[in-house]
């Protein structure tokens, strides 16, 4: 049996899915000798003017990884830190992004998150559900390996009660199983605190995406700073295992 050829998405300059690895809240914190929750708080503003940003240019959806699988292994104190801050986050910022008309969703392991959190999360994923603007994805006690576990888990049991058969696994439809099923892949991942690493985030997604890596600790990643990533997506020429010449000759 031939392997089919994916088609190449239409060339956009504009990417339509950014995900983002917040790197460097901690570092920023002990630079001013504070504890690391208050790079944690900075960082939440950081996260915040980025949204506003990528509102404002028309990004379908904007995927930021707030807690990993593997933060739990932290000290306790900066878990527990951590997901008060969540909690508050979520008090506080509901409200503005449904006026913003920004549609919220969370994936991840919520049956290892707290109730109170869990709570929060589903209030606003079910006030902000038909909002039409941005896609928000908070990536929460999130890996992409459990990610594509729990999808192969899923269709496994769609096989088992007869809803599914084994020849009509694809790709497209264990994506559509996956956390994000619905989004596109990612096309542009910045990654910000000067590691240069995947760190189990989408694995699934980030297939074709172009990474950015930047030097910059979160709590200072500005406007500018985003600016410069879609500026170096801009430039990139995706070539989806094709040659230059060929998607020279390709009509637009
Ligand atoms: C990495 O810094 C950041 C995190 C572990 C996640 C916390 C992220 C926020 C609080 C910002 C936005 C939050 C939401 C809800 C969107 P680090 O602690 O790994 O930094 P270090 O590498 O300098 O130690």
């Amino acid at each position: 049996m031939s392997t089919p050829i994916p088609s190449i998405p239409a060339p956009r300059n504009v990417p339509r899915h950014v995900a983002v690895i917040m790197d460097g809240n901690g570092r920023w914190a002990n630079l001013r000798a504070m504890p690391r929750q208050a790079g944690h708080k900075a960082g939440v503003k950081a996260a915040r003017q980025l949204v506003e940003y990528m509102a404002e240019r028309s990004i379908e959806c904007l995927t930021l990884f707030a807690f990993s699988s593997e933060n739990w292994a932290r000290p306790r104190e900066e878990v527990g830190a951590l997901m008060t801050l969540f909690v508050e986050v979520m008090k506080r910022e509901a409200d503005n992004l449904h006026k913003n008309n920004v549609r919220l969703r969370f994936i991840g392991n919520r049956d290892s998150l707290g109730s109170r959190l869990v709570k929060r999360i589903d209030e606003a994923e079910q006030r902000t559900r038909d909002n039409t603007g941005l896609q928000l994805n908070v990536a929460m006690a999130y890996g992409g390996r459990w990610d594509i576990v729990e999808a192969a888990r899923a269709m496994a049991e769609q096989v088992r009660n007869g809803v599914l058969t084994p020849e009509r696994i694809d790709e497209t439809a264990f994506a559509e199983t996956l956390e994000l099923g619905g989004c596109p892949d990612v096309d542009l991942l910045i990654r910000t605190g000067g590691e240069k690493r995947i760190s189990n985030f989408l694995l699934w997604h980030l297939a074709y995406a172009e990474l950015f890596f930047s030097d910059v600790l979160w709590p200072e990643f500005s406007s500018e700073h985003a600016a410069e990533a879609i500026r170096f997506f801009e430039a990139r020429q995706r070539r989806y295992g094709r040659t230059g010449d060929q998607l020279e000759a390709q009509p637009c």
